[in-house]
């Protein structure tokens, strides 16, 4: 048995967050909580922190770390899910549903005609997927089905065994260095999480390297692209769209970004589909009572 202090409508503030973490031995939260040092020296009772999320770029997991509290996410479950979404954005964006639902909702559509609102096909062209982890590879085995090549980039190498060896022979998927996945692909989507390194992965220089021609996707975190930049590449047309899921400063989004019509925007939607969902808050609630109950975490960090 243990007591809860439920907050479940809308982000806590930092400060009521402070507060309501003292005394407690377990927080379960969300990717909008940012459990820093702050929260775990003012949590000093706790013993666990569990996410509702796969990414943890929001926990201090260092400094959990040095004080023993034991962080834990759900991985795994939100997979498929995210990869799904992710796959939504690439067909919203190269057969511009979501620009043509705009269009008939203003009532500016006059009919067919045989080169109206033409999209890109994707058979044939180039998905080069940035992290190729659990959700880049499940976004990949999807490409195949859509007759698209697969090429990624990875900090591991393919001869990491934490690569799982599997779904390494059963994708097809060409390694590729960075900029010549962004020279050469159609498609250009992000599956790594965002750390020190990540952060503005696509920027200006980067984005400069693209295809003119290509799409840029993300699902992951915000921060991995530099809205700024990417504004800009789209006013040059350097490349041909985006489509994103999440934002540098969530709910904030670039307001220049809205103004594109070659843009979908999506609002952090990857893994909310009511199963996944409802799995994550299971296994999250999961992962505290085994460590409250003295067992050990199941999907620890
Ligand atoms: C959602 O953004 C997650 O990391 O699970």
């Amino acid at each position: 048995m243990c007591e809860v202090d439920l907050h479940d409508r809308g982000d806590l503030p930092h400060d009521q967050l402070l507060a309501r973490v003292a005394g407690k031995q377990g927080l379960l939260s969300v990717v909008t909580d940012a459990i820093d040092r702050g929260v775990l020296e003012a949590g000093r009772d706790l013993k666990v922190v569990s996410t509702i999320a796969v990414g943890y770029n929001n926990i201090d997991v260092a400094a959990a770390r040095e004080r023993g509290v034991i962080v834990t996410n759900t991985p795994d479950i939100l997979t498929e899910s995210t990869a799904d979404l992710t796959w939504t954005l690439i067909l919203g964006i190269m057969r511009r549903v979501v620009e043509g639902d705009r269009l008939v909702r203003r009532g500016q559509w006059k009919g067919f005609a045989l080169d109206f609102m033409l999209g890109s096909d994707l058979r044939g062209k180039q998905l080069g997927i940035v992290g190729f982890g659990r959700i880049g590879r499940a976004v990949a085995a999807r490409g195949a089905a859509f007759g698209m090549r697969i090429a990624y980039n990875s900090r591991r190498t393919p001869a990491d065994s934490s690569l799982n060896p599997d779904s390494r022979f059963l994708i097809p998927a060409e390694p590729m260095a960075l900029d010549r996945l962004l020279s050469t692909s159609d498609v250009v989507s992000l599956h790594c999480p965002l750390t020190a390194e990540t952060k503005h992965l696509i920027n200006q220089t980067t984005l400069m390297r693209m295809k003119r021609g290509a799409y840029l996707i993300s699902a992951a975190r915000g921060p991995i692209v530099d809205e700024a930049a990417l504004v800009w590449a789209l006013e040059n047309r350097l490349i041909a769209g985006a489509a994103l899921d999440v934002y540098e400063r969530e709910p904030e989004i670039h307001p220049k970004l809205l103004t594109f019509e070659n843009v979908v925007l999506s609002p952090h939607l990857g893994s909310s589909a009511i199963e996944t969902r409802t799995a994550m808050i299971d296994l999250a609630a999961r992962n505290v009572i085994a460590v409250l109950s003295g067992q050990p975490a199941i999907t620890p960090i």
